[in-house]
């Protein structure tokens, strides 16, 4: 079984190389952003509050999230595991994670940090933000997810280097020269 978690900044790559991921590895994709935005387009109670967070570019609250992700995760019922993508978001989020994971028998097997530099994001999320149709893809919104991330998602990756599951992969060039480094990283660990 494999628990991957994606993880990066705003714009680096985690749902285009999960799709790639899920296609390989036959894995789970579990995004909280996607899981999120499906709740504000349905205008659930939780869509509700959650749109006012990242229309700001703030995380939303960590016991809402670690709450959706255990329904998320209980329904995962294929065994060859999943791929986390946008979680977790803090510390907090990465400790709920392993003590539901541990609970279960299971454990996560590593931490992909995807690596990009500030213009390259800043430019994808521009670009993408001419169609997305995203609230958070407008220029002020970035800056502060880029803060957001270097305050509260980057001290992560620290959680994950002291369980020694901690891997960097350079996140720039091609989606396929970037599929090929991750893939070789699973493969390692397979
Ligand atoms: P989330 O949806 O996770 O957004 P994000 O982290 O800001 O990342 P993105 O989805 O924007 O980018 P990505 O890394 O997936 O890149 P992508 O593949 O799309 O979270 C949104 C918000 O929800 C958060 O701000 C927060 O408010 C809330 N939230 C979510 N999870 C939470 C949690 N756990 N706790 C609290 N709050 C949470 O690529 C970006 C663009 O670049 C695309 O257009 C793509 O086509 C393009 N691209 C991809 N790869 C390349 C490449 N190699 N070269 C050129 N272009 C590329
Ligand atoms: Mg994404």
């Amino acid at each position: 079984m494999l628990n991957i978690i994606i993880c990066g900044a705003p714009g680096c790559g985690k749902g285009t190389q999960s799709d790639l991921i899920v296609e390989k590895y036959a894995l789970k994709h579990l995004s909280t952003g996607e899981l999120l935005r499906r709740e504000i387009h349905e205008k659930t109670e939780l869509g509700l509050v959650a749109e006012k967070y990242i229309s700001e570019g703030n995380l939303v609250p960590d016991q809402m999230i670690i709450d959706i992700l255990i329904k998320n995760v209980d329904n995962e019922t294929n065994g060859k595991g999943i791929i986390l993508d946008g979680f977790p978001r803090t510390v907090a989020q990465a400790e709920a994670l392993e003590d539901l994971l541990g609970k279960r028998n299971k454990e996560t097997t590593m931490l992909l940090d995807l690596q990009v530099n500030e213009e390259e994001l800043v430019n994808r999320l521009l670009k993408r933000g001419e169609t997305s149709g995203r609230s958070d893809d407008n220029l002020e919104t970035i800056k502060k997810r880029l803060e957001i991330y270097e305050q509260k998602t980057a001290p992560v990756n620290g959680y994950y280097k002291s369980l020694n599951k901690y891997v960097a992969i350079d996140g720039m060039g091609t989606v396929e020269e970037i599929f090929s480094r991750i893939s070789e990283a699973i493969d390692s660990k397979k």
